[in-house]
């Protein structure tokens, strides 16, 4: 093959990166930093007026929201740091060097709030679990497609519903600020799993909606489990978080088949 060639066919390919590139340069201009958070000029967390064991209840209840996605943003920070060391692309590096600042920082500020708040509550046991399989999980193509094509994309709806019920706190705003950020790496992600899957063999995708399938019970105990904080709230609340749950996992369905994958043999709970 001719040299001209040759350098033709690399530019091509680096084309196809394009994508990934404009999501490090958004990354890089959207970053902020925990300091610029309303911290003393408005309330962390929404309060409560009214008989005492009513207002701790409340505060319990945030503070399991909190410890949610703190826990959330902790797992988050392995997985974007192990992204950051297996992918083997210098585009997909240098836009996750970002995503692990983000998730860190993330980290920083709900560990922040949490003191605000009055500390944590009890992690959710099927988070942990599906962290450890994403981390676990054989290619790069199952990772970047659990973490950011179908994680990062269902927390954004998650963060707009948490901070409609918490507005003029820190809370909302910083609910608002990862709404922003998790839009970058979920797109980020959309567009290096794009690259990935076209130079995929058959077998790495059918092994990816495998996966997924794998995953799926655990998917549906982490989304219907409720810390005992808010036990009295998720027994009022089953119809809508069942109602939720099938919208996420129709979502995650036309996320894998506008990727060109075969979803015909996923099987979503009943
Ligand atoms: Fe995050
Ligand atoms: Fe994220």
């Amino acid at each position: 093959m001719a040299t001209t060639e040759i350098k033709f066919e690399e530019q091509m390919e680096r084309e196809a990166y394009a994508g990934v590139v404009r999501f490090y340069e958004l990354a890089k201009k959207q970053e902020w930093q925990v300091r610029d958070l309303p911290w003393g000029e408005i309330p962390p967390i929404p309060e409560t007026k009214g008989a005492a064991q009513k207002v701790a209840r409340r505060r319990d209840m945030w503070r399991s929201v909190i410890t949610q996605q703190l826990q959330a943003d902790e797992l988050a920070c392995e997985m974007s740091s192990q992204l950051l060391n297996i992918a083997p692309d210098h585009e997909a590096k240098l836009y996750y060097s970002t995503m692990v600042q983000d998730e860190s920082r993330h980290t920083e500020a709900w560990l922040k709030l949490a003191t605000e708040a009055g500390g944590t509550g009890e992690r959710d046991p099927y988070l942990d679990q599906l962290a450890h399989m994403t981390l676990e999980a054989d290619t790069l193509e199952e990772k970047v497609f659990q973490m950011q094509v179908f994680y990062e994309r269902l927390i954004i709806s998650r963060f707009r519903l948490i901070a409609r019920s918490s507005r003029g706190t820190v809370l909302e705003d910083l609910c608002n600020r990862l709404t922003t950020d998790d839009g970058i790496h979920h797109g980020a992600g959309m567009a290096y799993e794009r690259v990935l899957l076209q130079g995929a063999s058959k077998k790495t995708k059918q092994s990816l909606v495998d996966a997924a399938n794998r995953l799926l019970p655990t998917f549906v105990k982490h989304a219907l489990w409720r810390p005992k904080e808010r036990a009295f709230i998720g027994r009022a609340m089953l119809n809508r978080d069942t109602e939720r749950l099938k919208e996420d996992l129709a979502i995650g369905v036309r996320l894998a088949q506008s990727l060109g994958l075969d979803v015909s043999d996923v099987e979503l709970p009943a």
